[in-house]
């Protein structure tokens, strides 16, 4: 197994890891596919899906129709050689806009902190849900990041946390309600302080992977991850949210 995804599976208590690249373990990512009522020939857009683990294991387990979206070819690549047999589909785009189609559930699983336009994403996901679908991700709550925070997070540029009302509201203005919503701060503290020793314990081999600087930039993020989930400043919440 590569360093970086070693060091991952190591973080994560047995069974837990099954290809995330984020901080849910396979148990919440189950939870959030049920509470979107996932299930079997059920319609899945996964947004943001990176190498897929989570949409793998929802397809595998639900037997729903999947499809994928991100835009890095690489990554792309890798889940559909990682999807074997498994009935997904993948498309390459810049969200948004979503691809074309109606579907009953949205994923966004651990993205929504890149978008610093979240009334243009979710306005977009609104429109690409049936009546009556859910819109199922997970969400980093919190004030803006400062100019200091800013200056030390590694590609800040993809880091916009918002308000827990406020995201509400983006919601409301969409045409969808929130049905469902978890907290998962202290269990995502746990997971971004597990990481950050495995990065660091296999940090040479990580840097022989992705590079030096790469490397460092990981190891710093997680410290941040880790400081900001431990006091507060950022809160991890799972929400499903539903088209009337
Ligand atoms: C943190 S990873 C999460 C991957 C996956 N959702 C998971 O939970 O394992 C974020 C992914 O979002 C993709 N991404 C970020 N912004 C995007 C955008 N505007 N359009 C498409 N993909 C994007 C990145 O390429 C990366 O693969």
């Amino acid at each position: 197994m590569a360093a970086l995804a070693g060091a991952r599976a190591t973080a994560f208590p047995a069974g837990e890891y099954v290809g995330q690249e984020s901080f849910m373990r396979a148990g919440e990512i189950r939870t959030l596919a049920h509470q979107a009522r996932v299930g079997p020939g059920v319609s899945v857009l996964d947004l943001c899906c990176g190498v897929a683990g989570p949409g793998r294991m929802i397809t595998a387990e639900s037997g729903c129709h999947y499809l994928g979206v991100d835009y890095s070819a690489s990554a792309l690549a890798t889940a559909q050689e990682l999807a074997g047999d498994l009935p997904c589909r993948f498309e390459q785009a810049r969200l948004p806009p979503l691809p074309a189609g109606r579907f009953e559930v949205v994923l966004l699983l651990e993205t929504m902190l890149a978008f610093p336009d979240k009334d243009a994403l979710v306005a977009e996901v609104a429109r690409g849900l049936e009546p009556g679908g859910r819109f199922a991700f997970t969400v980093e709550e919190g004030r803006p990041l400062t100019r200091q925070e800013r200056a030390r997070m590694p590609a800040a540029d993809t880091v916009w946390p918002i308000g827990l009302a406020e995201m509400t509201g983006v919601l409301r203005k969409a045409g969808l309600t929130v049905s469902w919503r978890q907290e998962y701060s202290s269990s995502h503290h746990a997971i971004a302080t597990a990481l950050l020793h495995c990065y660091r314990a296999g940090s040479p081999r990580i840097a022989g992977q992705i590079g030096a600087q790469a490397a460092a930039e990981l190891i710093r993020a997680h410290q941040l991850w880790s400081d900001w989930l431990g006091s507060g400043r950022v809160r991890k919440f799972a929400l499903v949210a539903q088209k009337q």
